[in-house]
């Protein structure tokens, strides 16, 4: 919930950020004179000042005070270890519900889907955008795909606590759990659960990879959409795109202590300092800022302004078409056209009607789980950067088996790139210089405390480990995947 505040820190960002908060802000500050506005350094400013981090102490202290933050895209520079903005703001604020409506205006602007109205909820903290990389060896790089229970009951819930409140109708879940069983199949089996507590609303699930093809092709077929980081963050583009415009989509950052709204595009380099840029993005998610804040009468007052700007057909150039299009708007002008109709209503579209705080609750957070699964170690992967011998993973197990030789470890098997290259490997899998070796426990106990004395033995045969990642079962089920084309 918003601090008792008419203050709101305001973040311009890069690329066209500035002109579409100069369009958003000089709304808001005509449909509410008594909103003031402080501006703080997140993105490029903060980079040249030294800040790695991309978000100057200004801003995190403007929204310390006021809880909420406008805030423009921002660019993040390739490489030299700057980390995004974007993730940093949302992750350290424990924003993780992400809420991006991707409606159609057909007639008015053109659409793809006369009569889209989707919402995708997105998981923001987890999942690869941990950001959590390494490179291990020559030729290998990783990323680590991080999904936890309480990220994924914190987001299926407010999902359907926001389907509810809002009258929606179904929830379908989208995950890629054919191939991420455990990860993937984590938030699909919490949402299954999750779902028996709401019969009220119909739910299914799908692949993300038809999902989203569903949702280009035949949006009508959702109304909310819940889903993990990355695959959120593509499909709300992508469901965005086909409404109208992906500069058209605003969205919500939702955590306990505050929020944050930004446009659903990047910083559109390509089109910056043109005065070409759609303001609309940034301005829908004012609006949801506004509700927010409790200003819900504001927040009416310029969508319903805008809905009409757009019915008498003054556009930006990405809604523009000769059909529908009254007259082609640069991001000033368009900005004009909405101040210019605050007070009045749309004719046709459908009228703004925003309930105060309708958007500031998070569901509390319950773990469904009281008792602990009993965890037991019963093996280990190692990880090993291997360039000898023409990479013949017959000679690596070789070694490895000496290795493992009166230990209470067996070799079982070894991988590259999680395909089964030992034992009755194929010739034609590509082998890289790095090898996961798997050795289960010949002991019942818990192996955890044998696991370094196997390391050094191996190590012995002048082998590298980059990486070990212990194999744990839970209750008797393993904790982990089986490679591709282990029995
Ligand atoms: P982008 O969303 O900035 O642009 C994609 C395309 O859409 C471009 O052709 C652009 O001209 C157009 N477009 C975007 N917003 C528009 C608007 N308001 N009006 C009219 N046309 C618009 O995506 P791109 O080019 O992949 O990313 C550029 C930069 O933005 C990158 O540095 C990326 O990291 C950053 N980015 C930042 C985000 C944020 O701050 N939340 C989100 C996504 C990307």
């Amino acid at each position: 919930m918003a601090h008792n505040t008419t203050t709101v820190p305001v973040a311009p960002g890069d690329g066209i950020g500035p002109e579409i908060t100069e369009a958003t802000v000089r709304i808001l500050k005509a449909a509410d004179p008594s909103l003031e506005f402080t501006y703080t350094t997140v993105g490029m400013k903060a980079y040249e000042n030294g800040i790695a981090a991309g978000v100057g102490e200004d801003t995190w202290q403007a929204i310390r005070d006021h809880g909420v933050l406008l805030k423009g895209p921002i660019t993040t520079p390739q490489g030299g270890g700057y980390k995004s903005v974007n993730v940093t703001l949302r992750k350290t604020l424990g924003l993780y519900a992400n809420m991006r409506p991707c409606i159609s205006y057909h007639p008015y602007v053109k659409s793809v889907h006369p009569g889209m109205d989707v919402v995708i909820i997105r998981e923001n903290e987890e999942d690869t955008y941990a950001g959590i990389e390494h490179r291990q060896s020559d030729e290998v790089y990783q990323c680590l795909k991080l999904i936890t229970r309480p990220g994924c009951e914190r987001i299926i819930r407010y999902a359907f606590e926001y389907a509810r409140s809002h009258n929606r109708k179904k929830i379908t879940c989208m995950t890629k759990d054919n191939i991420m069983k455990i990860t993937d199949g984590l938030f699909h089996d919490v949402f299954d659960e999750i779902s028996q507590q709401y019969p009220d609303i119909e739910s299914d699930h799908m692949i993300i990879d038809i999902g989203a093809a569903r949702i280009a092709s035949r949006p009508h077929d959702f109304d909310v959409v819940v889903t993990t980081n990355l695959y959120g963050d593509i499909i709300s583009d992508i469901a965005a795109e086909v409404s109208g415009s992906i500069g058209l989509a605003g969205s919500l950052n939702l955590g306990a202590g505050a929020a944050m709204f930004e446009a659903v595009h990047g910083s559109a380099p390509d089109i910056a300092g043109r005065n070409v840029a759609n303001p609309s993005g940034l301005l829908m998610s004012a609006i949801m800022m506004m509700v927010y804040m409790g200003k819900a009468g504001i927040a009416n007052t310029i969508h319903n302004a805008w809905l009409r700007t757009v019915e008498d057909g003054y556009h930006t150039r990405d809604m523009f078409s000769s059909e529908l299009s009254k007259d082609l708007l640069g991001t000033r002008a368009f900005a004009d056209h909405v101040i210019e109709r605050l007070g009045r209503v749309p004719l046709n579209l459908q009228h703004a009607d925003y309930q105060n705080n309708e958007l500031s609750t998070l569901p509390d957070y319950v773990p469904s789980k009281e008792k602990r699964p009993s965890k037991h170690c019963v093996g280990v992967d190692l990880f090993l950067n291997w360039d000898d011998h023409d990479r013949d993973p017959e000679s690596l197990a070789g070694m490895l088996r000496e290795a493992a030789n009166d230990t209470s470890f067996e070799l079982k098997m070894i991988t590259n790139r999680g395909v089964k290259v030992y034992p009755d490997g194929n010739p034609e899998t590509l082998k890289t210089d790095h090898w996961r070796c798997r050795f289960p426990s010949r002991v019942d106990e818990d192996i955890t405390r044998e696991i370094p004395g196997l390391m050094t033995r191996v190590n012995e045969q002048g082998l590298d480990i980059v990486k070990t990642e212990n194999l744990y079962s839970f209750d008797g089920e393993p904790g982990y995947s089986k490679a591709q084309g282990e029995g």
